[in-house]
């Protein structure tokens, strides 16, 4: 059994980036976080982060029919994207959105998240243990 791991633009970066607002681990330890929380449910991941766009809708529309839920931190096209909106609802499978910082205590821009509605999860502002926390609680409504 499978959950797809969806990381968006810039979080190729985790680690140098910004380090007082998203710490110092990598996108290396964020997936190794989620597929160690995945492994004792039964479920593998299958990773994918990308800059481009185009490259997460496609990887969501692979998903169908190989992986029963996604992991997804969109990073600042939370705050943009229609297309990945349709894309995760197009799909049906039940999502996780993950923020590692709160984005609710950051920029008036971040507040609103295009996915808030239709999330079937949402963690918030718990570092990279809310990847973890975001994949178990996706499993527990599988
Ligand atoms: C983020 C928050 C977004 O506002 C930002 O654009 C990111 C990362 C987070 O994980 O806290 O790139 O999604």
């Amino acid at each position: 059994r499978r959950i797809l791991l969806v990381n968006g633009p810039n979080l190729n970066l985790l680690g140098t980036r910004e380090p007082e607002v998203y710490g110092t681990a990598t996108l290396a330890d964020v997936e190794r976080i989620t597929a160690e929380a995945a492994a004792p449910l039964g479920f593998e991941i299958r990773a994918v982060q990308s800059n481009h766009e185009g490259v997460l809708i496609d990887a969501i529309h692979d998903a169908r029919g190989e992986c029963e839920g996604i992991v997804i931190n969109p990073a600042g096209l939370t705050h943009t994207s229609v297309v990945l909106r349709d894309a995760l609802t197009g799909v049906s499978l039940p999502f996780a959105e993950v923020h590692i910082s709160d984005v609710y205590a950051r920029e008036e821009f971040r507040h609103h998240s295009f996915l808030h509605d239709v999330a079937a999860v949402r963690v918030i502002g718990r570092g990279l243990e809310g990847y973890a926390e975001a994949l178990r609680e996706l499993v527990s409504l599988l």
